[in-house]
């Protein structure tokens, strides 16, 4: 059995939550390398919807090792409500969940800091979650965050007055209003301490050990590549490596025991948040595939913006991430459409080219350069077989295959874990056997 990173190959909002946990069933672990709760994974279990921010998908199925790595940061507060709120669903969290000691705390001026720069006169702001992911792994950065082991160690108080110390000097120097009030944040914290410490562990050693053992670990990344801190398109990204290298500095797992790197992508595009998006869809028909698709944000409820799927966009995640195989999701979004429009090239400055612009104005000029292909018309939800779908689904896939040049190995055509298809003879399926 493999060990394999399943991530998206867009701006996130991919399935990623149900691919995981459908497959999840096939590994004895499951980890989170990056990200914070401004990731949502939706996972519908029959009449039952779960919605995932920190916690790896794989926790709905009993048994599975859930892991929280070293890559993540973690608000205490949203990770005990969303511990209890799974617990109220019937999942027993605290026997399956770990915690790296090495991950990041975010604490509430995190959230105040991330209001002030978003809400800065004369900023574009960048349409973040508001959950302080930035603020905190720019303190991680600079080298004065404070980690889980410190957070659950008997010197917090006095780590913690540091930094607070740090963030009254910003707070009095912006004339903050909604002062943050460092003591009650102290005691508040000591409290989640105590409930969270029993979850701690040297997470990097409980998965290599897991490794030795012949086990197999399932890597599940939050947001995309495109919001990636180093490939996205910066700086409308999101502040961690979410590709796949970040599975491994963010679990402390060695790039030689990854099998397999699979990507998830929508069978069109979404993007929440501000930034370039060339294949946008901002007539009639983009708004169709929003209601279609259910496109709204899972963590914040914004409209997600829709497009048409990107051939540069995923060759250039394709290469990032080296995906041995593609997961294409939602295609029953585009069941009645008559034709359906995909991104082939980009026209900037006049020329076109098929790579990915480094440049904010570059990537802000582009020109999608569209070809059309017939729509099928016809249900696709729930079929199982590849063979079964209408021909002009298959000629789609197909086409999309060609032009990014990685396999499709699965298909999903509805939310519900049966609704998703296998490729016989593909990489993928080897990669799960
Ligand atoms: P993630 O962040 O990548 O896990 O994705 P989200 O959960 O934020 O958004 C994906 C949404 O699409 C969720 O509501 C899923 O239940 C839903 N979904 C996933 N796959 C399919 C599919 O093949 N068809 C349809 N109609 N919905 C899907
Ligand atoms: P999942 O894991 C889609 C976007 C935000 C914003 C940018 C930065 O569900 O795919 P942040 O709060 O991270 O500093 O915001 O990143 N963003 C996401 N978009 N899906 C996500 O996660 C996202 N997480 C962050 O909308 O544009
Ligand atoms: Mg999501």
């Amino acid at each position: 059995m493999s060990n394999l990173i399943v991530l998206g190959a867009q701006w996130g909002d991919e399935g990623k939550g149900k691919i995981v946990d459908l497959f999840s069933e096939k590994f004895h672990a499951v980890a989170r390398y990056q990200g914070g709760h401004n990731a949502g994974h939706t996972v519908y279990i029959g009449e039952r919807k779960f919605v995932l921010k920190l916690i790896p998908s794989g926790v709905l199925r009993p048994g599975v090792q859930a892991v929280i790595g070293n890559g993540v940061v973690i608000d205490p507060k949203a990770l005990l409500e969303e511990i209890h709120g799974l617990e109220e669903m019937g999942v027993d969290v605290k026997a399956q969940l770990k915690i790296s000691n090495r991950a990041h705390i975010i604490f509430p001026f995190h959230r105040t800091l991330e209001k002030i720069s978003e809400g800065r006169e004369g900023h574009v702001a960048i349409g973040t979650t508001s959950r302080g992911i930035g603020p905190c792994y720019e303190d991680k950065v600079a080298r004065r965050g404070i980690r889980v082991a410190d957070f659950v160690d008997s010197d917090f108080a006095q780590l913690y007055r540091a930094l607070a110390e740090d963030k009254q000097l910003i707070a009095t120097a912006f004339k903050l209003t909604d002062r943050v009030d460092f003591k009650e944040i102290l005691e508040q914290y000591k409290q989640f301490a105590i409930e969270i410490r029993p979850l701690v562990c040297d997470t990097q050693h409980l998965l290599n050990g897991l490794i030795r053992e012949g086990k197999s670990v399932l890597f599940e990344g939050a947001q995309g590549t495109m919001l990636d801190i180093d490939f996205g398109t910066y700086p409308f990204v999101t502040s961690s490596s979410a590709a796949a290298g970040g599975a491994c500095t963010g679990t402390g797992v060695a790039p030689n025991k990854i099998d397999g790197i699979v990507g998830v992508s929508k069978a069109y595009i979404t993007r929440v948040g501000a930034g370039p998006f060339p294949s946008e869809d901002l007539t009639e028909l983009g708004e169709e595939i929003r209601r279609r698709g259910n496109e709204f944000g899972s963590v914040t409820g914004r409209p997600r913006r829709c497009g048409w799927f990107d051939v540069p966009l995923l060759r250039y995640t394709a290469e990032v991430n080296g995906f041995d195989s593609l997961i294409i999701t939602k295609l029953d979004v585009l069941d009645e459409l008559k034709e359906i429009p995909v991104c082939v090239a980009y026209e900037v400055d006049g020329k076109v080219v098929h790579e990915m612009p480094a440049s904010t104005r570059r990537m802000e000029a582009i020109k999608p350069v569209f070809e059309r292909l017939p729509g099928w018309q016809t249900k696709t939800q729930g079929v199982a077989q590849m063979d079964k779908l209408p021909k002009a689904a298959q000629n789609y896939l197909k086409f999309l295959a060609e032009r990014t040049g990685v396999e499709i190995g699965s298909v999903s055509n509805g939310p519900e874990r049966n609704e998703t298809m296998i490729i016989p003879g593909s990489k993928l399926e080897k990669l799960l056997q």
